[in-house]
């Protein structure tokens, strides 16, 4: 079979099936807390190809049952989506995996950083970078028990001494990931300092599999900086795409040679806390609200009158009164306008 060219923004993941095509560099990380279904439904609308991720789901929620609803509502969405698992287990994470693919996922990305104390103590997450040797059994019986893609994303070691993210990272190779996105701190470091981009150079060039460089791309200007500086197969941004969902777009635009969609004046942005306000209510009741409370206070920023709007919303006591204050801040600024 001959296998068509690939374009500059095309990235090919081969799992044991089909290989899959991404067709754009630029992923939205999972976040949780942050990046359920209607935050992703809002980051598509601008980044139709991109690959986005689920919140991180442990292996024992969909076990049990009361994790299923993250991924079995990936049948709503369009485009890419990973489902992001982590657990210690080999066994486990196996038969979520199958859950995941079965519900849909385009991917199953294995979480070896996150920093939490009560995860990594368990062997989870981050724990799972000192011990590499779990780490690859459980990439191993992942990507035995599904046909799509397998990845990890990981952190560049566990401290600042006896650090070798390299080693560690061709030991996830070998096990059989298909894809690596390297966040550029150690788990010491948690979300502090700097990204170490030159640290994430280093691991691509001794990689075959794709490597995707994380940490501190918060604008197009940065996820050009930083392919230059890593030469990284692609860029994952997490923290800059809260409150403001058009970033992923904004940065695929920039990569493809596209004109960069402007981001969203106030009133656009009062309408998108608007909107993802409704959508948390009506998915999970009163609940809804003090989710979207964080998100209004990300989104509504940057235009006169944001700080007092803000501090109003932080505390709105039901979803009609936060609604009523975004209608008045916006009938306030069209006025102005
Ligand atoms: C609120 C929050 C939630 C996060 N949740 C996850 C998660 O579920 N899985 C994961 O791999 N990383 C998670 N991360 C880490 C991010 O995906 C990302 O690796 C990190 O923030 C570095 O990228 P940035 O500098 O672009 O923010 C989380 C980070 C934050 C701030």
């Amino acid at each position: 079979m001959i296998t068509p060219a690939l374009t500059p923004a095309e990235l090919q993941l081969a799992g044991r099936g089909t290989p899959r095509l991404l067709r754009c560099r630029v992923l939205q990380s999972p976040l949780a807390g942050v990046s359920d279904r209607i935050f992703r439904g809002l980051v598509r609308r601008w980044a139709p190809d991109a690959l986005l991720f689920t919140e991180m789901v442990n292996a024992t929620s969909l076990e049990l049952g009361h994790g299923l609803q993250k991924v079995e509502e990936l049948a709503l969405e369009q485009g890419p989506i990973g489902v992001q698992l982590f657990d210690y287990r080999p066994a486990a994470m196996a038969d979520a995996a199958r859950r995941a693919e079965a519900a849909g996922a385009f991917l199953i990305d294995i979480n070896m950083g996150c920093p939490v104390k009560k995860i990594a103590k368990k062997g989870g997450g981050s724990g799972l970078i000192r011990d590499p040797e779990l780490a690859a059994r459980i990439v191993n019986s992942v990507a035995a028990a599904v046909s799509i893609p397998v990845t990890v994303k990981t952190r560049l070691g566990w401290c600042g001494h006896d650090l070798d993210p390299v080693s560690w990272c061709r030991q996830l190779e070998d096990a059989g990931a298909q894809l690596l996105t390297l966040h550029g701190r150690t788990r010491e470091q948690g979300f502090k300092g700097h990204a170490d981009w030159e640290a994430i150079a280093a691991v691509k060039q001794a990689l075959a599999i794709p490597v995707i460089a994380n940490g501190d791309v918060n604008s197009a200007a940065d996820a050009l900086r930083c392919l230059a500086a890593t030469k990284a197969d692609g860029v994952m941004v997490g923290r800059g795409s809260m409150g403001a969902p058009w970033l992923v777009g904004q940065i695929d635009a920039a990569l493809s040679g596209r004109p960069v969609p402007e981001a969203p004046g106030a009133l656009e942005r009062i309408a998108l806390a608007r909107e993802q306000l409704l959508a948390l209510v009506e998915a999970k009741g009163e609940h809804g609200l003090l989710i979207a409370r964080k998100h209004m206070g990300w989104t509504c920023s940057g235009f006169t009158g944001a700080p007092q709007l803000r501090h109003a919303l932080m505390r709105a006591p039901t979803p009609a009164d936060a609604l009523a204050l975004l209608d008045r801040a916006s009938g306030e600024l069209s006025h102005q306008g």
